[in-house]
């Protein structure tokens, strides 16, 4: 399984990978927005750069499926890490579906995004999705069950050889432990979630138990030279 760091936040992009912890990072653009990237291009150049051969995801702004193609041409000019996000159909249910598969017959990597249903994920597999992305939070938001969805998926998935189910739209610890379990490929978590996962309020307490009887331990020392002095003494009798 591989983690990816939803976010478009360079500090934080660099710390986690920095823990080795990640293989990739996806954005779009609400994620842009909220961090900050207002500059597209020199946004995206300067996460793509900061992470190595890592997949970086960049999402098109448009409901025109020749724009969405043009767009994604473009994209991938701006750094060789660069996989291209396309909605499964664009916002009045018009297919991406053909411009998936032109983009795939050219060699460039597609995130079909936006994936909410079994249905979707075996088209968008079919016309050629390196990565299927399901939105697992908005799945539930639906009332469906993301797990079920996450499972067919992988399960389809791996018997045709096509794409991998990257799970998106996380929306607490229990959503990427559920994601796990079900098989997902690839999880991408917002930056605060792994920052809950890595921490545990009695992992803490635990620790400064630790700390508190090292430095007690120190200091009793200090304080009881002649205990010291007769375990010196008594190595020096045993010899
Ligand atoms: C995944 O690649 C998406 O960027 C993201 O997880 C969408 O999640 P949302 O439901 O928080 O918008």
């Amino acid at each position: 399984m591989e983690i990816f760091v939803d976010s478009a936040n360079i500090d934080e992009i660099k710390t986690w990978i920095g823990y080795g912890v990640i293989d990739g990072v996806t954005t779009n653009p609400s994620i842009l927005l909220k961090d900050g990237v207002f500059e597209m291009e020199n946004g995206i150049r300067a996460i793509a750069e900061c992470i190595g051969n890592r997949p970086l995801s960049v999402e098109v702004t448009t409901d025109e499926l020749e724009e969405m193609h043009a767009q994604a041409v473009e994209f991938t000019s701006w750094a060789e890490n660069i996989v291209v996000k396309i909605p499964v159909i664009n916002q009045f249910g018009q297919p991406s579906l053909g411009v998936i598969h032109r983009l795939r017959e050219e060699g460039v990597k597609v995130n079909v995004t936006g994936i909410l249903s079994f249905n979707q994920l075996v088209l968008a597999a079919q016309a050629g999705g390196t990565y299927l992305s399901v939105f697992a939070g908005r799945v539930s938001d639906e009332g469906n069950d993301a797990s079920t969805v996450i499972k067919r998926s992988v399960k389809f998935t791996e018997r045709w050889n096509l794409g991998k189910v990257l799970v998106g739209s996380i929306r607490g610890t229990a959503d990427i432990q559920s994601a796990i379990v079900a098989g997902a490929h690839i999880i991408t978590i917002p930056p605060e979630f792994l920052l809950k996962m890595v921490d545990h309020k009695y992992t803490r307490e635990t620790i400064r138990e630790f700390i508190d009887n090292a430095k007690k331990a120190v200091l009793d020392m200090s304080e009881a030279p002649e205990s010291i002095e007769r375990i010196e003494t008594g190595k020096e009798m045993a010899k």
